[in-house]
């Protein structure tokens, strides 16, 4: 075994879903996760990309399942609930993480724009939640944990959209926290800040066209002046914050929203 092999820990014999977990934050929790002990559903849009975290898992001795999944279709939902009971028999946990990112003046943002990112992005929460709800409501017990953002708190006017959906998301883990603390259900939010992920290359890309790693990079670099911490973040930044928030540590939290962002939300 080498460091980064299965060392077993605090989410032994937990079963975890992460959406939109083929790249980026969701990646890195499915695979931290997975090397404490957790088996993981590694669920996304994107078939491949999912595969590929799994074969990444499996080769570290970890135990995950590939499904593809859109967030936003409840049958699509469904099936992947069935496929990941079907092979770990359970859900103890279920991050909502998938969503895209949509930059565009508050002014020319267009009704399809809004509703493709309020679907992904809110709509996709709202589903999957209850979906894993009507399983957690018969055992009497899970965790649900949102990928929020500083866009939650703190909108600015180029991301009116994007800001939207995550203040939905916010939103929904107050009222799914309220809904579901009868069935001994939690739900709590992880807030990050800016991290270096594929979510912010492909804007880049759509923006300028260009592909470069190092200009995405640079074009990153311009917030860094509103991070008190001095420096944009990792996914290996955020992961720590979802196993506590998977484990039993975290128990006796439910309606909070932590965040993970080097210090640009003050709350
Ligand atoms: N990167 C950041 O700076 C940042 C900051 C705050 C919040 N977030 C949030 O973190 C989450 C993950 O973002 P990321 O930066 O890792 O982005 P990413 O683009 O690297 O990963 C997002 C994943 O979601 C998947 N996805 C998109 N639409 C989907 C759908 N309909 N159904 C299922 N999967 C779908 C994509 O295929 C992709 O694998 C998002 O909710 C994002 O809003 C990111």
């Amino acid at each position: 075994m080498t460091g980064d092999d299965v060392r077993g820990g605090r989410l032994d014999g937990k079963v975890v879903i992460v959406t939109g977990a083929g790249n980026g934050i969701g990646a890195g929790f499915a695979t931290a996760l997975a090397a404490e002990g957790a088996s993981v559903a590694v669920v996304d849009i994107d078939g491949g990309a999912a595969e590929q975290v799994v074969s990444a898992i499996r080769e570290r001795g970890g135990r995950g399942l590939a499904v593809p999944v859109d967030v936003t279709d409840r049958a699509s939902v469904r099936a992947m609930v069935s496929a990941v009971l079907a092979e770990f028999g359970d859900i103890d946990v279920l991050f909502n993480n998938a969503g895209i990112l949509l930059k565009e003046p508050y002014l020319s943002t267009t009704e399809r724009q809004w509703q493709k990112v309020l679907d992904v992005n809110g709509l996709g929460v709202l589903l999957c939640t209850q979906e894993v709800a009507r399983h957690f409501i018969a055992r009497g017990r899970g965790k649900v944990i949102n990928t929020c953002s500083t866009s939650s708190r703190s909108p600015s006017a180029h991301f009116a959209a994007y800001a939207a959906s995550k203040a939905a998301v916010l939103s929904l883990t107050h009222s799914s926290a309220r809904a579901l603390a009868p069935y001994g259900i939690t739900v709590n939010g992880i807030g990050p800040g800016i991290i270096q992920t594929d979510l912010w290359s492909q804007m880049h890309r759509d923006e300028t066209g260009s592909a470069r790693a190092a200009d995405s990079l640079a074009a990153l670099d311009d917030y860094t002046p509103t991070i008190l911490l001095g420096r944009v973040g990792t996914p290996g930044d955020v992961a720590p914050t979802a196993i506590f928030l998977a484990s039993d540590d975290s128990d006796y939290i439910t309606g909070q929203l932590i965040m993970v962002d080097g210090g640009i939300v003050l709350q």
